[in-house]
């Protein structure tokens, strides 16, 4: 094999790939490039510019490898699923035992684990990273988390830090376990994306329908918005969406966009693990059943003709816009209290090593849920993993002053049919989590009664059943 000159390569020349190699390029690594069809290449390179220097396109597999300096490393940004299997496939053979793949696609994170057993087994080397943040992020700092083992992650730290978004010049790339862990915490990071999207949503539906608000009226309380605790990514976009017209007709760009959501999967793939870790994530589950429902256009709009759209709230019965910023409030840090409960689950269950502050560290710019309240989870997770973020002083604060707002959207919603599926199934978990005695007792009292399962008493003496009355 001949030895190349460049420090790393990339498969996948898509949005992401050109991107994160034109970043990994800036800072001054020399990257090899292949993609699928050739022309895509010439045209990466030659609209490259000035960091066409530092990029070696190469036409054929062999060809690409072969540019690379061992061990080599490649990064594949091609779509999640089987052709990452192909890739692979291909690669095998033209590289050597010691030279890593790097998959930083979306990939489930459960695939990633077995092309890790499989890359152990006939080689080379495979990690699996996650990556966030857009065309955007990729090109001028997106969020890393790491898997893959530490050897492998100390190989190419180098280049994955150069290229990470920073926040106080600290970079937001980091190891977060071996096999798929790194893949793990990036569908948990989309899970908390699905749930704020949707908060962020409900509470646009709430102004739209419940107070007959435009577009042009949403965007500005948006924007005010960001300027306080929700200061975030999301916010951020929602207002620029919000104030974006539409060239074909003049109408807010957002009033001609059809209201069915799709979907790549990882909010889906979050929301299924947690019911196997058995830990409750309803915000998120709530999330994705929300773009589930989105795309039953027709039998949306037969329900809402047999039974009429929800009512205008008039008057004083209109939330005002700050219990709706502190309704919001509460959502979100319900929402990532949910996300961190489910990878302090996955820690245990798996025996990752997911730090859990550095993952709300690594979050806090590059990627989509970056918020300004990801600094202080950090600060409430490093001074205690174990304990959930609803249970913190900081956020204990917010969540008294912001739990009755949202309470009170919330019932506001459900009393005239507005539907707020997210913020109802935040506000329904803080309550069975500040409920010290909840009614599993009765749930244990019936399945010790047609099943006979037994039940502990509150004593702590274990396997009675009954005696129960049968009439
Ligand atoms: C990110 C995003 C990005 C993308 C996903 C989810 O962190 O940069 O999560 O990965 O948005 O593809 O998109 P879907 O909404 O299609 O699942």
């Amino acid at each position: 094999m001949t030895t190349g000159t460049a420090d790393i390569g990339l498969i996948g020349l898509g949005t992401m790939g050109a991107a994160l190699s034109a970043n990994i390029a800036e800072k001054g690594f020399r990257i090899a490039v292949w993609n699928r069809s050739p022309e895509v290449t010439r045209d990466f390179v030659a609209n490259a510019g000035p960091l066409a220097g530092r990029i070696v396109p190469t036409e054929t597999l062999a060809g690409l490898v072969a540019a690379i300096k061992p061990p080599r490393a490649v990064i594949l940004l091609v779509p999640a699923g089987p052709i990452v299997d192909q890739q692979i496939a291909l690669l095998r053979p033209l590289m050597a035992a010691d030279d890593l793949i790097i998959d930083a696609g979306n990939a489930d994170f459960h695939d990633t684990d077995r092309r890790t057993v499989e890359a152990a087994a006939q080689g080379p080397h495979f990690m699996g990273i996650g990556v966030s943040g857009g065309e955007e992020g990729a090109r001028h700092g997106p969020s890393i988390m790491a898997g893959g083992t530490d050897g492998d992650w100390a190989r190419v730290a180098p280049v994955l830090t150069a290229v990470a978004a920073r926040y106080d010049g600290t970079p937001c790339a980091v190891h977060m376990g071996p096999g798929g862990a790194g893949h793990f915490v990036k569908a948990v990071h989309n899970g908390i994306e699905y749930a704020d999207m949707q908060m962020i949503a409900e509470i646009y539906g709430v102004l739209r329908d419940g107070m007959g608000q435009g577009a042009a009226q949403i965007a500005p309380l948006f924007r005010h918005w960001n300027e306080g605790a929700l200061h975030s990514y999301l916010i951020e976009i929602t207002a620029e969406v919000a104030a974006t017209i539409d060239p074909e007709t003049g109408l807010p760009l957002l009033d001609v966009i059809r209201d069915t959501a799709g979907q790549k999967g990882t909010g889906r793939w979050t929301a299924i693990e947690a019911q196997h870790l058995g830990v409750a994530v309803p915000a998120i589950e709530a999330a994705v059943a929300a773009r589930n429902l989105s795309a039953a256009l027709a039998d949306r709009q037969a329900g809402e003709a047999l039974y009429g759209p929800a009512p205008q709230l008039l008057g004083a019965g209109a939330p005002t816009p700050d219990v709706l910023e502190q309704a919001l409030i509460a959502g979100k840090i319900l929402c990532y209290a949910q996300g961190f409960d489910m990878l302090a689950r996955a820690r245990q269950q798996f025996s990752w090593p997911l730090p859990l502050p550095d993952i709300a560290r690594v979050w806090r710019a590059g990627c989509i849920i970056r918020s300004a309240m990801l600094n202080d989870m950090a600060t409430a997770l490093a001074e205690d993993p174990a304990r959930n973020l609803m249970l913190a002083p900081h956020f204990a604060d917010h969540l008294m002053r912001a739990v009755p707002c949202l309470r009170q959207v919330v019932a506001l919603a459900a009393l005239n049919g507005l539907p707020v599926p997210a913020l109802s199934a935040g506000l329904a978990w803080f309550d069975q989590m500040r409920t010290a005695r909840s009614t599993a007792n009765m749930i244990q009292g019936q399945r010790d009664f047609f099943g006979a399962h037994g039940f502990e008493r509150v004593d702590g003496t274990t396997g009675q059943h009954g005696p129960w009355v049968r009439d």
